[in-house]
């Protein structure tokens, strides 16, 4: 016998039973960067490795391990996004997009991060990312969290997620930061366990996100790099601090927030729910103003977000917020000889082209009438129109329990108001 073949681990269909709740989100979402003002950009999944090798940097989970690479017919070196944010800067700059001009950009679609799966945790997901260039200030970070914040409440979860905030300071105020960190954790040697050593060699500021017990303790002493902040750094991050105060965002200022990308400057965010489990962090982001500089450019200031579109979706269907949400059909048109089939389908054209604002479903099944009304109440709707043998059609409205012959036009009208 053949063997079955099956989707890859970690990567899931949507069925049209979920779809519903994707379109209902992804309308909520695109509204709100409509009423920003934030323009669309639809970019490749295809990036060259070398671009995430130099942005989100070597040492990196995503790119040590994650990545999908391959070599394409031509011997290139290509790889499946693992994110979004590279592939925006490398687009912005080789379009020469923000000469003289700022810009804010959102996207949407499939990341891939070969990493294992669970619950919230895919290897390709979708992720929701806006970035922004040309804007150094604090304001336009506290933006971007004003409308993470909005879509959260239009979505009905803003209870439900916690803002934590943090400033990972400049290169050079990184550089001090780090060296006082290497040497405190060498003092702590004995403590850390296998990641962490191998971090202290790639990437110490990484050790203060784990997560193991036995080192939270000796975590919580270390170096902070809010300490190492100098003033300019140091008024960016109050400022920030001011103005979600000024819009009553609460936060938390978590020294030990670092993110898991090194573009990162200053400002760094995340918003994490306690609905999923170990997966919560829903949005991450952050001020990037030295990355465009890593591909030659000139000194690009840059911020955004991404968030998890799976994972929203889960919080939502935690909180009960998908309740409402349904791909029930209004009317589905049923006929009772079967060689009225045509018929029927033209009477659920002319029902379409009066009644604009209804979803009609036409019975195409060749079923008997039975079977076809059977059909019809399984798919949630809430009218059956029948024709009849003698041509005569029938509404049955399922809600009132009133079943009818009427002309078409008194059908029509019935529905119009
Ligand atoms: P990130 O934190 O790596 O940041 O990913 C952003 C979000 O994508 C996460 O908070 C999470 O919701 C979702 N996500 C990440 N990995 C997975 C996974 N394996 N399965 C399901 N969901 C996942 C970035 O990617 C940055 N590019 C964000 C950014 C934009 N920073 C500035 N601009």
């Amino acid at each position: 016998m053949m063997s079955k073949i099956q989707s890859i681990r970690g990567m899931k269909d949507v069925l049209p039973d979920e779809t519903p709740i994707w379109q209902w989100l992804e309308s909520k979402v695109r509204n709100i960067t409509y009423r920003y003002g934030y323009q669309e950009m639809r970019l490749p999944i295809l990036e060259p490795v070398a671009l995430f090798e130099r942005a989100v940097g070597e040492s990196t989970d995503i790119v040590a391990k994650e990545m999908y690479n391959f070599h394409d017919k031509s011997g290139e070196h290509i790889t499946l996004r693992p994110e979004g944010t590279s592939g925006c800067v490398r687009a912005v700059i080789e379009n020469n997009m923000c000469y003289n001009k700022t810009q804010r950009l959102w996207y949407q679609g499939p990341m891939f991060r070969y990493e294992r799966p669970q619950k919230g945790r895919l290897r390709q997901f979708t992720q929701f990312g806006v970035e922004t260039f040309g804007m150094s200030g604090a304001d336009i970070d506290a933006e971007l969290i004003f409308m993470v914040r909005d879509i959260f409440r239009s979505l009905g979860v803003d209870q439900y997620v916690r803002l934590e905030i943090n400033s990972l300071g400049t290169l050079p105020e990184r550089l001090e930061h780090r060296q006082q960190l290497v040497s405190y954790f060498n003092q702590h040697k004995a403590l850390l366990d296998e990641d962490s050593l191998r971090r202290l060699e790639t990437n110490p500021l990484r050790i203060l996100d784990s997560k193991n017990p036995q080192m939270q303790e000796m975590i919580e002493v270390a170096p902070r790099l809010l300490n190492f902040l100098g003033e300019d750094s140091r008024q960016h991050f109050d400022e920030l601090c001011q103005l979600l105060d000024a819009a009553e965002i609460p936060y938390i200022v978590n020294p030990r927030l670092v993110r898991g990308l090194d573009y990162y400057t200053r400002t760094v965010f995340e918003w994490i729910t306690d609905e999923l489990g170990s997966q919560g962090t829903v949005c991450g982001g952050g001020r990037y103003d030295g990355l465009a500089e890593l591909f030659g450019s000139k000194s690009l200031p840059a911020s955004g977000f991404a968030i998890g579109i799976e994972r929203l979706l889960l919080l939502i269907q935690a909180v009960g917020g998908d309740k409402h949400i349904s791909n029930y059909p209004d009317i589905v048109v049923t006929y009772e000889n079967d060689k009225q089939n045509v018929e029927a389908l033209m009477l659920a054209n002319q029902l379409r082209s009066k009644l604009s604002h209804l979803k009609i479903l036409s019975d195409c099944s060749g079923n008997k009438i039975k079977r076809q009304h059977a059909n019809a109440l399984k798919s949630g709707c809430r009218y059956i129109i029948t024709l009849n043998a003698n041509q005569k059609i029938g509404l049955w409205d399922l809600e009132k329990n009133t079943n009818a012959l009427s002309p078409l036009e008194d059908i029509i009208a019935y529905f119009a108001h």
